[in-house]
């Protein structure tokens, strides 16, 4: 089964990718070029903002609570499960990372914000 990705900020070019395989993977062999690291979901170099669609992308460990819910996923354990809409890159990494003088964390977020840490205390 194949889904079509959009990449908004690479003129809304349209890729048709395997739904079993990592978008990384998929987008790369076709010819996207992509910053990676360790590929399994555990550096964040791979970052990309999914603006619509859906994916699975439960073996990634390297994106806390906060990042997903600003819609980042990780391109090397992703698989798509819907056609989806992406932006790739550096400029997709606005939200990413967060300037702690600029925006300071609340009380309640200086506990890590693991997306894993539930159980522990
Ligand atoms: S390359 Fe390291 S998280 Fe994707």
């Amino acid at each position: 089964m194949t889904h079509t990705v959009k990449i908004e900020n690479r003129d809304n070019s349209l890729y048709e990718v395997d739904a079993k395989r990592s978008l990384l993977e998929s987008l790369r062999e076709q010819g996207v070029d992509l910053p990676y690291g360790c590929k399994y979901g555990g550096c964040i170099t791979c970052a990309a903002k999914l603006t619509s669609g859906k994916v699975d992308q439960r073996r990634q460990v390297a994106l806390n609570n906060r990042q997903l819910n600003e819609g980042y996923i990780i391109l090397c354990v992703a698989r798509p499960k819907t056609d989806i809409s992406l932006k790739i890159g550096v400029e997709s990494h606005d939200k990413l990372y967060r300037n702690p003088f600029l925006d300071p964390l609340k009380p309640h977020e200086l506990k890590a914000d693991i997306a894993t840490s539930k159980g522990e205390n």
